[in-house]
């Protein structure tokens, strides 16, 4: 079946350009035999998609395949001759609804495909993604994994076929960025390699491993991936933070699918909104504040009743500088919540200076807009 959205758009405000209004047809996702649908992911982010996130974002909707936080492969089987436990990162993953996919990253063939076979015979998981995209040094240079692999398509291209092999017929897949450096982009030879080591889809981070996060996606790289890849999927991730512009990645950029990560923190909503959008609907308005708020403190309670108060109110303080970003007072409300330590302290500073459609006491002075 073919969706077609017929969303007439008006211009983002950046670097996405103008969006045509011309309506958007879009397929299924299929990664193997798996059918996401809508074909919207919500990325893999690390100290952030636990199982709660992921259960507040599934009750609103919209989103066709969610993921867990990166795990560490090695770690997983050193945990677990050491203490006889598995990591943290994996809480909810056995219980809840499907699809799911774990994403786990290290450089041994080996002990990836170790660790995705307990994934897929323990856990059953939907699908197993290798992380190919961290940028961040503990990775990279002292693990040499992640964006790193991206200048070792070889080993790469062994990591894959050793991990497809052991998952069977659980798909792989592989999550990359453009290349390590700006010099260096070398997507297009990475997604053939990619490839033709039996990985079920792509996605593409529109950014290099020394861009971190500055910049903008470039979206126009993500696009030309496509003519180098002869079957599989290209999922595009990068920047997208409104339902127009998921409807404005399929329309111009020619990806099957899209991936959101940063946008949907505060908002998880979004991909109802997204899907809504893609589905040619009315685009659902944001929550209320007032309910933004219940949201952020049934997010609290899950990740409380998880960790305890201590651990779950330290965890809850960066969540909650996300539900509050871009509002009124949100500079306000962060300065406050970034210093609770209890369960009352929290909902203290929630009742006292969470954004409300109200004038906030203290925030009007200053105008501060997070
Ligand atoms: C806090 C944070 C943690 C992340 N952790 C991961 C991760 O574990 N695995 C991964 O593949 N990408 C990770 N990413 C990258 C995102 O999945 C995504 O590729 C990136 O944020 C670009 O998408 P966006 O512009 O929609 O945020 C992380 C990003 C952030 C901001």
């Amino acid at each position: 079946m073919v969706r077609r959205s017929t969303l007439t758009l008006t211009t983002p405000d950046d670097h996405l350009p103008a969006p045509e209004s011309a309506p958007v047809a879009v397929a299924p996702l299929r990664i193997g035999p798996l059918v996401v649908d809508p074909p919207i992911l919500q990325a893999p982010m690390a100290g952030f998609t636990n199982y709660a996130f992921r259960q507040i974002v599934r009750e609103y909707g919209g989103v066709g395949l969610q993921a867990t936080e990166m795990v560490n492969a090695r770690g997983f089987v050193w945990m677990e001759a050491e203490r006889a436990e598995h990591p943290d990162r994996l809480w909810g993953v056995r219980e809840e609804d499907r699809p799911l996919a774990v994403q786990i990253w290290d450089n041994d063939p080996e002990t990836m495909a170790k660790v995705g076979r307990r994934l897929v015979e323990e856990y059953q998981v939907s699908v197993v993604d290798i992380n190919f995209g961290c940028p961040v040094k503990q990775v990279t240079q002292r693990a040499h994994s992640g964006s790193y692999l991206l200048r070792e398509p070889q080993r790469m291209f062994a990591i894959i076929s050793r991990l497809v092999e052991a998952c069977a017929p659980t798909p792989v897949t592989a999550k990359i960025r453009l290349g390590c450096t700006r010099k260096n982009i070398n997507a297009c030879e990475i997604a053939r390699v990619v490839e033709e080591a039996g990985a079920a889809a792509l996605t593409v981070h529109g950014r290099t491993a020394e861009d971190y996060f500055r910049g903008h996606a470039d979206w126009d790289r993500i696009a030309e991936i496509k003519s180098h890849l002869k079957h599989i999927p290209l999922i595009g991730n990068g920047d997208l933070d409104s339902a127009e512009k998921v409807v404005h990645a399929f329309a111009k950029y020619n990806v099957d699918g899209v991936m959101i990560a940063r946008a949907a923190l505060g908002r998880p909503w979004l991909f109802a909104q997204a899907a809504a959008a893609l589905r040619g609907e009315p685009i659902p308005p944001e929550p209320s504040l007032e309910q933004q708020r219940d949201c952020m403190l049934r997010h609290f309670e899950l990740v409380v009743e998880r960790f305890g108060e201590e651990k779950g109110v330290q965890l809850m303080r960066k969540y909650a500088c996300c539900y509050a970003q871009g509002k009124h007072g949100a500079r306000h409300f962060r300065s406050h919540v970034a210093r609770v330590a209890t369960r009352q302290e929290f909902f203290d500073v929630v009742a006292k200076y969470f954004p409300t459609d109200e004038p906030i006491e203290g925030a009007a002075a200053t105008g501060s807009i997070g």
